[in-house]
């Protein structure tokens, strides 16, 4: 088995550094790709609600416990996400009832996250409330956010009625786009950071740069684009479909590339966002500011 290493979260929960992303993976495929992770030695995936497959997750992970029961329900760690229209509190009520509902078969959601701060100050505030409420529930073990920058995290420290911090940050990370004011604030505040398309939604894969890296380690780009998250002490979350590519990804986490490599890795940093960037949404006194303008 890869040994994969473990991140505490400040909830106290574990979650494994290494965790399959199956956006855009469709509901047969994530069927199929699911077991076929763990029997690689996965124990992390990570879906959405906006992903429309966390049923077919959920329920891939549950039959897969019931052919390896050597591997408990617990050692397994299953995210959520609540999408930007169901922000607000009675919506995001309702959304985690429907994710749960989908989870149904494996009890429980380890992780929920707001999936961007795309709304407003009293709709992102409701969402977190109803967030909060499901852990004292007991069926959301940790929650977190997704796309927040420096200034949305600001604004949820400050909740009056704030209870629960957001145990991590799920961000676009790469050594394109390194982000480190964002990335040193959240070591700063004690919450985990979460790299999403860590392969630059496989759009870097192929960057004559990682060459050299991938030469002196014996290992592919993908490898050491991976082993680079981790080096930084990023949680990260490669997806693929493709079952042959499934165990050379989580092997990236037994490469450890030296400090003066992730450095010179780092220094590719360029700001290259594959995805989208709700990292700079607007708070609701900087949409006033820009009609004023
Ligand atoms: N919170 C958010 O807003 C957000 C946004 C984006 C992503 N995410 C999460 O992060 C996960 C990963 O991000 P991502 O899906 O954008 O992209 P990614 O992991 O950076 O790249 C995935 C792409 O790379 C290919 N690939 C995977 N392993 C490879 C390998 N070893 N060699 C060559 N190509 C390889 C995949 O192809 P095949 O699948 O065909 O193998 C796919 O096209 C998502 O699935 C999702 O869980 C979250």
């Amino acid at each position: 088995m890869v040994s994969v290493p473990n991140v505490k979260l400040n909830s106290g929960k574990i979650i494994p550094a290494v965790g399959l992303g199956v956006w855009k993976t469709p509901q047969n495929l994530a069927s199929q790709i699911v077991p076929k992770a763990l029997d690689a030695g996965y124990r992390h995936v990570d879906s959405a609600a906006i992903y429309k497959n966390e049923e077919e997750v959920s329920e891939a992970i549950a039959s897969w416990l019931k052919k390896n029961p050597s591997v408990k329900r617990e050692d397994i760690f299953y995210t959520s996400k609540v999408f930007d229209s169901d922000h607000g509190y009675e919506k995001t009520k309702k959304a985690i009832e429907l994710s749960l509902e989908k989870a149904k078969s494996i009890g429980y959601i380890d992780l929920l996250l707001v999936h961007s701060p795309q709304s407003d100050y009293e709709k992102r505030h409701g969402t977190w409330m109803a967030l909060q409420e499901a852990v004292e529930s007991g069926k959301v073990k940790s929650i977190g956010v997704s796309n927040y920058g420096v200034k949305h995290l600001k604004e949820l420290l400050a909740y009056p009625d704030l209870k629960i911090k957001p145990a991590l940050n799920q961000i676009e990370l790469h050594p394109w786009l390194t982000r480190s004011e964002l990335v040193d604030f959240l070591q700063k505040e004690g919450i985990a950071i979460e790299a999403y398309s860590p392969l630059g939604n496989g759009k870097k894969v192929n960057d004559p740069a990682l060459e050299p890296f991938a030469k002196k380690y014996n290992k592919t780009n993908a490898q050491i684009l991976i082993a680079w998250s981790l080096a930084r002490g990023f949680i990260v979350l490669p997806k693929t479909v493709t079952e042959s590519r499934l165990l050379p990804n989580l092997e990236s986490a037994e490469v450890k590339l030296s400090e003066e490599d992730v450095k010179k890795l780092d220094a590719l940093d360029e700001h290259f966002v594959t995805c989208w960037d709700p990292i700079e949404y607007p708070l609701d006194s900087e949409k006033k500011e820009e009609k004023k303008d």
